[in-house]
């Protein structure tokens, strides 16, 4: 039976239905639809829009059916959508009062609701996965503060960083992520129940009460931009597609450092992949699988925002194509982030080979350049001093710290013993007390207010 078969006089064809239906992939509205269900049933019969005790009756079939769905005794199956299965299901097991649901509704504003319910747990979710990672590693961070690695620019050895520092970069993004999914949580949280069609209801419903009982914290007020806006989805995976280019930086990063030329860290055999040629091979499958998987969350963006642009008001059918695509995003990123932050807990740092790799390529080069300044130097002709300098210690097979004093006096009167100290490179990281900085007090006070943040954001929930 059709929702609409007093209009029509021909039943449609199955090829046609099939293609029409999405309960295939919204049958995971569910429970955010039959919630909506009931709050609008509460509010019909509070308003005495329908009689009060059948208003009763069809929340208890509705909350008997909830439950019935979740021990696995309720198949969702056999209709267009979730919600024509919930209608229908409703009607048989209440009978015609069943078909009262429906009044003052319209698939419209209902799948806007259960699409908004959906997204504002999902993004409490996916902030939950985003937290324990970061926890994560603001515990790898302050193992490892007093461990240096190279940090790079253009992937050239650029100046000595600490582990921690380097870990708490990560932090920061993924702290940036959950504001930014928080943000979006508020133009999610608003209630478009009530909009109908497009047009809004000659009903006298109460939308502040269904919007209680749904704990929306504002409602729609134009029913048209109602029906039709799905910003909300693009946002999320726009916040999902965030998250992926965050994971897929730092995969890049555990690759490149997992591999021999590098082998600053081990990834626990428990987490890394052989070959099934190379005996030897020992591969980083899953930071490669995350990088890759970002590419369909961005394919998701692409296709939501592609599916708006151009849709005629207010709601028009290509908006089904929603659906996959937050929830094909949503899939992506839970899985990335939870396998992410377990294989994080399953690396060691070989802190040795940073450290040696931290003193090649002449990482202390600035704190020469910065030693001349202080000394009463332009920048710039410290700059090009500290260069031929550099290019002496290339020529002649030397490091900064292996120079003998008189020949950095050679270049400059301006030099003297401390130079000598400068150049180390625990001292170049030790200098860098500068809030954001390198030197071990920064990155503590870095750590500590990570933590602040994170401990903030989810106060305020
Ligand atoms: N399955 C539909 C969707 O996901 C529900 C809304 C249907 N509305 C309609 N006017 N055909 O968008």
């Amino acid at each position: 039976m059709k929702l609409w078969e007093g209009r029509f006089t021909q039943p449609s064809a199955k090829n046609a239905d099939d293609f029409n239906q999405s309960l295939s992939f919204d049958y995971k509205l569910y429970w955010h639809d039959i919630l909506a269900s009931i709050a609008h049933a509460k509010m019909l019969g509070e308003t005495q829009i329908i009689p009060k005790d059948e208003a009763d009756k069809i929340c208890d079939a509705l909350v008997n059916m909830l439950a019935d769905i979740e021990k696995g005794n309720l198949a969702i199956e056999g209709a267009e959508d979730i919600h024509t299965f919930v209608e229908a299901e409703l009607t048989k097991r209440v009978g015609a009062v069943g078909k009262k649901l429906h009044t003052a509704r319209s698939r419209n504003d209902q799948v806007a609701t259960d699409l908004r319910l959906y997204t504002k747990d999902s993004i409490v979710n996916v902030c939950g996965h985003l937290k324990a990672l970061i926890n994560t590693l603001l515990d790898i961070a302050n193992n490892n503060v007093q461990f240096i690695m190279p940090g790079y620019t253009h992937l050239q050895k650029a100046q000595p960083v600490s582990v921690a520092q380097y870990i708490n970069a990560y932090s920061e993004m993924f702290l940036r992520d959950i504001e930014r999914f928080t943000d979006s949580y508020k133009r999610t949280d608003v209630m478009p129940l009530g909009s109908g069609a497009l047009a809004g209801t000659d009903f006298p419903i109460d939308r502040r009460m269904t919007a209680n009982l749904l704990s929306f914290s504002e409602i729609s007020q134009n029913s048209i931009d109602a029906v039709s806006d799905r910003d909300f989805v693009a946002e999320y995976i726009f916040c999902c597609s965030m998250v992926m280019a965050h994971l897929s930086r730092f995969c890049e990063d555990l690759v490149l450092f997992a591999s021999d030329e590098f082998r600053f860290i081990d990834i626990a055999d428990t987490y890394a992949t052989g070959s099934s040629i190379m005996p030897q091979k020992k591969n980083p499958d899953i930071p490669e699988l995350i990088r890759g998987k970002s590419g369909r969350v961005y394919g998701h963006l692409v296709g939501i925002l592609t599916v708006l642009k151009g849709l005629p008001l207010s709601y028009d059918k290509d908006l089904q194509e929603d659906k996959e695509a937050l929830f094909g995003a949503e899939d992506t990123v839970l899985s990335c982030l939870s396998i992410f932050t377990d294989l994080l807990q399953n690396i060691s740092f070989d802190t040795k080979r940073m450290r040696a790799a931290a003193a090649g390529g002449f990482t202390t080069a600035t704190d020469v350049a910065d030693y001349l300044v202080q000394k009463g130097m332009p920048f710039r002709d410290a700059h090009a001093v500290t260069g031929q300098i550099v290019r002496y210690c290339i020529e002649n097979n030397k490091t900064l710290d292996r120079l003998d004093l008189f020949v950095y006096q050679s270049f400059s009167s301006l030099f003297d013993e401390e130079i000598l100290q400068r150049v180390r490179v625990n001292k170049s990281v030790e200098a860098r007390k500068v809030i954001g900085g390198s030197a071990r007090s920064a990155v503590r006070e870095n750590i500590r207010s990570i933590t602040r943040r994170l401990n903030r954001m989810f106060k305020e929930e």
